[in-house]
């Protein structure tokens, strides 16, 4: 459904690696809406081209930027700028990647360096991606930047392992620095906690098929699907939704506030006959 939300909009996305990554469908969606785009990936995942069918049909120029490299991060902001000739309405910051869960390394016995790194890339990016466009004053006023997490930042998913940790420092940051950027040039910053969803990113956590059904059971509406996610971020990135700022916002069927589900009780019952 096209009706032109984002006409005049220009925004960065981070994270389309294939079809089914939700930064793909988003992209697919904002250039739907109206919105002028560029894509950006790191160059290891760049390497697998898949992102050139993306960047044709959202007419998008791809520029690589590994999200843990400052100065891949500047150059980014000065061609994407130089690209639209002006400054950037939104940015997706759709990234996760943890080495520890990658390597198999259970939570209790977690490698330091590579937690390092997951925490880097997972979730202090958000800061580096902001601190480039403030240092630049790069994002217009009323500009919005949507990061993804996942509700195991609030309540344990035991394989879920440091991810976990690195979604909660991930809403953190998108707080402490909406408050500032919020202040200087009234930039929205927001993450949307999503649905389990079957990408490369999900898939890599343990149990992945029972995780996903037992939310889908949880949830009043089901769980919700990578397109309508991508629809959600397509109105965080509009003007329909200026004064939400600094908030985790759940976009999961109704999962994060329910207690326990008739489905799941009715399931347990079965198991024990
Ligand atoms: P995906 O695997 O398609 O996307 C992850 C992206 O992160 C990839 O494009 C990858 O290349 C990129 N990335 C990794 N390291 C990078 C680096 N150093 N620099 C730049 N980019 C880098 O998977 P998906 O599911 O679309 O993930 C997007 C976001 O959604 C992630 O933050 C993920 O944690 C979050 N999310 C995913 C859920 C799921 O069940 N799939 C549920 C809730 C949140």
């Amino acid at each position: 459904m096209a009706n032109n939300l984002l006409q005049g909009k220009r925004g960065i996305i981070f994270g389309a690696l294939d079809e089914k990554s939700i930064a793909w469908k988003t992209a697919l969606k904002c250039h739907e809406q109206g919105a002028q785009l560029v894509l950006t990936n790191a160059p290891v995942a760049l390497r697998m081209g898949e992102i050139n069918k993306l960047a044709e049909a959202v007419n998008a120029p791809v520029i690589p930027a590994d999200v843990t490299n400052m100065d891949d991060l500047k150059n980014l902001f000065e061609q994407a700028q130089a690209h639209f000739g002006g400054k950037i309405d939104f940015v997706l910051h759709s990234i996760g990647m943890s080495l520890n869960v990658r390597k198999g390394k259970h939570y209790t016995e977690i490698n330091y360096e590579w937690n390092q790194k997951s925490l880097d890339i997972s979730a202090m990016s958000l800061h580096r991606v902001l601190r480039t466009a403030w240092d630049m004053d790069a994002i217009s006023e009323w500009g919005s930047v949507v990061a993804l997490s996942y509700i195991a930042a609030q309540r344990v998913f035991p394989d879920y392992n440091e991810m976990a940790d690195a979604k909660a420092l991930l809403e953190s940051v998108a707080r402490s620095f909406g408050y500032h950027y919020g202040v200087r040039n009234k930039v929205r910053v927001n993450t949307i906690s999503q649905s389990p969803t079957r990408t490369t990113a999900g898939s890599g956590v343990k149990g992945f098929d029972g995780f996903i059904d037992y939310a889908e059971k949880m949830s009043p509406l089901g769980n919700a699907s990578a397109d309508d996610c991508a629809n959600y971020c397509a109105f965080m990135f509009s003007d329909m939704s200026r004064y939400i700022t600094m908030q985790n916002l759940f976009h999961d069927g109704g999962f994060s506030f329910v207690g326990v589900s008739e489905a799941v009780v009715k399931t347990i019952e079965e198991g024990q006959q």
